[in-house]
C-alpha cells in the first residue's frame, strides 16, 4: 500500500519548524528570486506552509491512521517479491514498484496488482495493459527509482514484447491486458489476462519489514538482535 493518506504526510513536513535545502523537503533554491516566489522565479512551495492537518484529525480519523499504520506495520512481516509495473503511452514508459501482486486463475491466467492513488491508476484505464517485472536481487536501484526514491541516476533498460515494455534484467515478465477492475478501500484491483510469459533462473528481490535485500541479507537481519529495533520500526515514506 503506497503511503498516500494525507495527514500523515502533512504532519511529516509539519514538524518541521524552517525548511531549509538540508532538510530534503524541497529542492535547494536556484537564487534569492525563486525562493521568494517573485515573477520570474519558481512559485513558493504552498506546502510547507504551517500546517493545521493535526489538529483537524478527529478521534475517529486519528483512529483510522492507526488503524492503518499497524496494518502497514503487521503486513511488513509478509516477505514479498518485488515488481516493477509497467505500461506505455504514445511512446511513453512509465513504471511502477509494487509488490500488491498476486496470480489470480491459471484457467484463464489472471494476474491482479492492486494500485492504490498514482500516475499507472491514472494510465492504465487508456493503455489497457500493463506488463509486471520481477526484480532480481541486483535491481533494488530500480525499485527505488519506480517508487519514487530517486536518490541516484539509474538507466532503466526496457525490452519490447507486443508493444508492452519489461524491465530487462528481470527474473520474469508478464504481459498482461486488463479484464476487469475492482475498487477495494483506497485501492483498485487491476485483473490482467496473461498474453506473455518469460522467467530465467536467478536470486530474487526480497522486501521485508519496509527494506529490500537477498534472501542472505534478509536471513542475516532477522538473525541479528541488533537490527531489531529497525525491524520494527514503521517503513520509509513511499513505501507500502
Ligand atoms: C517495495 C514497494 C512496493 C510498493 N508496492 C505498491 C503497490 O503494490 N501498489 C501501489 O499502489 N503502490 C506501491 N508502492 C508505491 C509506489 O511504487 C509509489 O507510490 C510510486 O511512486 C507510484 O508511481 P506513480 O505515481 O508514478 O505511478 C510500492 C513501493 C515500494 C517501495
Amino acid at each position: 500500500m503506497p503511503e498516500r493518506a494525507g495527514v500523515a504526510r502533512l504532519t511529516r513536513v509539519a514538524r518541521v519548524a524552517a525548511p531549509t535545502a538540508s532538510t530534503g523537503l524541497m529542492p535547494p533554491p536556484r537564487s534569492a528570486t525563486a525562493r521568494s516566489g517573485v515573477a520570474g522565479g519558481a512559485p513558493a512551495r504552498t506546502a510547507l506552509e504551517p500546517p493545521t492537518g493535526i489538529a483537524r484529525l478527529t478521534p475517529k480519523a486519528a483512529a483510522v491512521e492507526a488503524a492503518a499504520r499497524e496494518l502497514r506495520h503487521v503486513m511488513g512481516r509478509f516477505a514479498t517479491g518485488v515488481t516493477v509495473v509497467s505500461t506505455t503511452q504514445r511512446s511513453t514508459i512509465h513504471g511502477m514498484t509494487a509488490n500488491a501482486f498476486l496470480s489470480v486463475s491459471l484457467r484463464p491466467p489472471l494476474v491482479l496488482v492492486s494500485l492504490g492513488r498514482c500516475r499507472m491508476s491514472e494510465m492504465l484505464p487508456r493503455t489497457g495493459r500493463y506488463g509486471v517485472s520481477v526484480l532480481a536481487s541486483d535491481q533494488a536501484q530500480f525499485a527505488r527509482h519506480f517508487a519514487g526514491q530517486r536518490i541516484s541516476p539509474v538507466d532503466p533498460e526496457f525490452v519490447w514484447h507486443d508493444d508492452l515494455p519489461l524491465l530487462a534484467g528481470a527474473l520474469a515478465h508478464i504481459g498482461c491486458r486488463v479484464v476487469d477492475v475492482h475498487t477495494a478501500g483506497d485501492h483498485v484491483l487491476w485483473i490482467g489476462e496473461v498474453e506473455h510469459l518469460y522467467h530465467r533462473d536467478g536470486e530474487p528481490l526480497l522486501f521485508y519489514t519496509g527494506q529490500f535485500g537477498t534472501l542472505r541479507e534478509v536471513s542475516d537481519r532477522v538473525s541479528d538482535p541488533e537490527q531489531t529495533v529497525r525491524l520494527t520500526a514503521d517503513p520509509p515514506r513511499g513505501q507500502p
